[in-house]
């Protein structure tokens, strides 16, 4: 990638403060950065102490046979005891942990001591099931309080979990069940979707037929949504509430090493089978703890924390079960989507549990751009004090909207970039220190090393693009994939030397601040120059009539890649009265944002963008239709029949 093609395109001069009143009070301030940089491990270990351990830890960080680290490995420690009991120890077991909110409107709020219960009861029923530690469970759930009942349980009694999306397949479920090798799975008969029941349980039974998943003993099933033609095996299937209500609800929890494998977590790569990223016990939780208290300024007395993720994904991992909970926070929990019964459902939430730390992903927030501003307006949303994105890049337009129309103009807006493999957060501004800037992550947390490098692995000056590494081992890095250590070297240790390579191209503003510019693959040719997908999707959002875009690079004989671009308009605009007119008008938009070397060479109006469950765009089926190629796998998208409506669209090459 050269340097001076992907350096500064887009000119970002917004910059807003942190408020005084947050900044006098935050949890961290900018003294982090210096006690951290002075001392690196030193810092981790104190961050460690956030944690209760069973055996305080001597060592810090053992990187011997790198890149396989271990952190605090003397050290042994209970996670679930850290999320749930010694809180109630401490006299805060009538603290609510969790405001369920079910999407037909049933509600339940669990304090500290009823998790207590219900976590050591479910325990309890996995050590009857004989689930020992080590033992893989998979849990496939909807987004209910057994989702984090369960994963608690499994952390307490050291068995591993393994949480697959409850919106995947049979196929996806099953293999993921063959590569854990899972002994015990925890579903539900259903979830409810969209107004509607949607069952899960059939997945499971159909997953269990297929090869290599015959070691499943035992299946644990929820009862959600009351659906009575449930298929059940007799000796495998049983209800939760049959087996978990008899327990006893003492459960005294044993403590483990800090490399005690917590989780594993399947990360879709673009080729290949899912990989299984590992994540251990007592450097995870340190980080996630941590980075949970610091990037949210989290106030566990008085914050009402939402994370609008779901448990499947690493996001909901961290930041709805091991994050909040181990700092003892109040957070609500919703089954839902966005727009069910009303496109104001969020906002609804916010309003009634008055959610003051909001962190959500840009696909929501341009969701709701294009609903319009005057849905949250019908809200009383004063109660947000600190807003987060996490996922892809965040557009600048859907950032300041976020800030203003959900925010009311008051609240720091912190951009958090990580990934499954990360398990926590590493970029991203402190809402009490850093001036943010719409639409960059900015800088590595305290304790965090990241750089912008080219090709040959040299650091790139400032107001230069490349590839995002990290440059030292952290807490909460995977320890390998699943099973396959030589994948793990592979995919993250072999592209730079000694550097964990992330896949993703950045570049770092004349401030030295780093902008993500979207993974690697993303990134154009544009005769000669390397344009990132992200700039020129960000050129296009800041245009008032644009609610999203997703570009790509098409082959092109004369330009190697031509810029085609896919555009969802605003509110419930018409293009097609206008639509060539239009479309001129946004290539002359990017053409004066961007240059004339970021002029897409096509736009095209369309419905709806392909995305992935977790609200990625995926590019790649974007670039067969641009290249009026077969589609590749469509099976990890949310709906295809949006693939039929855009390829409808398609004029002949021009
Ligand atoms: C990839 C990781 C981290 C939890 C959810 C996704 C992209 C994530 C940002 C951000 C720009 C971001 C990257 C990364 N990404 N956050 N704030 N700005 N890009 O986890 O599914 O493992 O995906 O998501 O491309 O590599 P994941």
């Amino acid at each position: 990638m050269s340097n001076e093609s992907l350096a500064n395109l887009l000119k970002e001069e917004r910059r807003f403060a942190p408020p005084a009143a947050l900044a006098e009070q935050a949890n961290v301030t900018a003294e982090a950065y210096e006690q951290a940089r002075a001392d690196r491990l030193g810092f981790w270990a104190e961050q460690a102490r956030r944690l209760s351990w069973h055996t305080e830890p001597t060592q810090t960080l053992d990187w011997s046979n790198p890149p396989f680290a271990k952190w605090f490995a003397d050290g042994r420690l209970n996670v679930a005891y850290n999320c749930v009991d010694r809180h109630v120890e401490n006299g805060l077991g009538d603290r609510v942990a969790l405001h369920f909110e079910g999407e037909p409107g049933d509600t339940r709020s669990i304090t500290y001591a009823q998790l207590q219960s219900e976590v050591s009861r479910a325990a309890n029923a996995l050590l009857e099931l004989g689930v020992r530690p080590g033992d893989r469970v998979a849990i496939y759930l909807p987004m209910i309080p057994e989702a984090v009942v369960s994963m608690l349980a499994c952390a307490r009694i050291g068995a591993p979990h393994s949480v697959v999306f409850g919106g995947f397949s049979a196929d996806a479920l099953a293999t993921r069940i063959k590569d854990a090798d899972a002994r015990v799975v925890i579903t539900a008969d259903g979830g409810f979707r969209r107004g509607k029941p949607s069952a899960l349980k059939p997945a499971v039974d159909e997953a269990l037929t297929r090869p290599g998943t015959e070691d499943v003993r035992s299946v644990l099933v929820v009862r959600r949504t009351g659906q009575e033609d449930i298929a059940w095996t007799e000796g495998r299937d049983l209800w939760w509430h049959d087996l978990v209500d008899r327990q006893s609800d003492r459960h005294v929890p044993e403590a483990f090493d800090a490399e005690h494998p917590l989780f594993i977590l399947y990360t879709s790569g673009t080729t290949g089978k899912p990989k299984g990223i590992l994540h251990t016990s007592g450097g995870y939780l340190t980080q996630i703890s941590y980075t949970h208290h610091a990037v949210f300024d989290l106030k566990p007395e008085s914050d009402v924390f939402w994370c609008t993720a779901d448990v499947g994904w690493v996001t909901g991992h961290s930041y709805i079960v091991y994050g909040p909970l181990s700092n003892g926070a109040t957070e609500v929990l919703y089954e839902g989507t966005p727009d069910t019964p009303h496109r104001g459902r969020w906002w609804e939430i916010v309003q009634k549990y008055g959610v003051t730390v909001l962190y959500t992903a840009p696909t929501a927030i341009r969701a709701a751009m294009k609903w319009g501003d005057d849905i949250p307006a019908g809200f009383d949303l004063s109660s947000l004090r600190v807003l987060g994105s996490v996922g892809e890049p965040i557009n600048p337009e859907a950032w300041v909207w976020y800030r203003e129309h959900i925010g009311g103009g008051r609240t720091p807006v912190v951009d958090t970039w990580w990934q499954t493999e990360t398990g926590g957060i590493m970029i991203s501004p402190l809402p009490g220190v850093t001036a943010t800037k719409p639409g960059s992550a900015q800088v590595p947390i305290p304790g965090i090393a990241a750089t912008v490098v080219d090709d040959e692995a040299r650091e790139v000056p400032n107001g230069s693009g490349g590839y995002l590494v990290l440059t030292e081992p952290w807490p909460s890095m995977l320890r390998t994939i699943w099973g396959d250590d030589q994948r793990f070297l592979d995919t993250y240790w072999s592209r730079f030397e000694g550097r964990y390579f992330a896949g993703d191209g950045a570049k770092k503003d004349d401030d030295g601040d780093i902008w993500l510019l979207g993974r690697v693959d993303d990134v154009m040719l544009v005769s000669g120059h390397n344009i990132s997908t992200t700039e020129v999707e960000s050129a296009l959002v800041s245009h008032p009539r644009v609610a999203e875009a997703a570009v790509v690079g098409a082959t092109d004989p004369q330009t190697t890649q031509a810029i085609c671009a896919f555009v969802i308009l605003r509110g419930d605009e018409d293009a097609s009265a206008d639509e060539s007119a239009l479309v001129e008008e946004l290539r002359a938009h990017v053409a004066k944002q961007l240059g004339p070397i970021a002029k897409p060479k096509r736009i095209l109006p369309v419905a709806e963008l392909p995305k992935t469950r977790s609200g990625k765009i995926m590019r790649r089926l974007l670039r067969d239709v641009a290249e009026q190629r077969t589609l590749g796998d469509v099976t990890t998208l949310t709906d295809s029949s949006v693939m039929d409506l855009i390829q409808a669209k398609l004029p002949a090459a021009p």
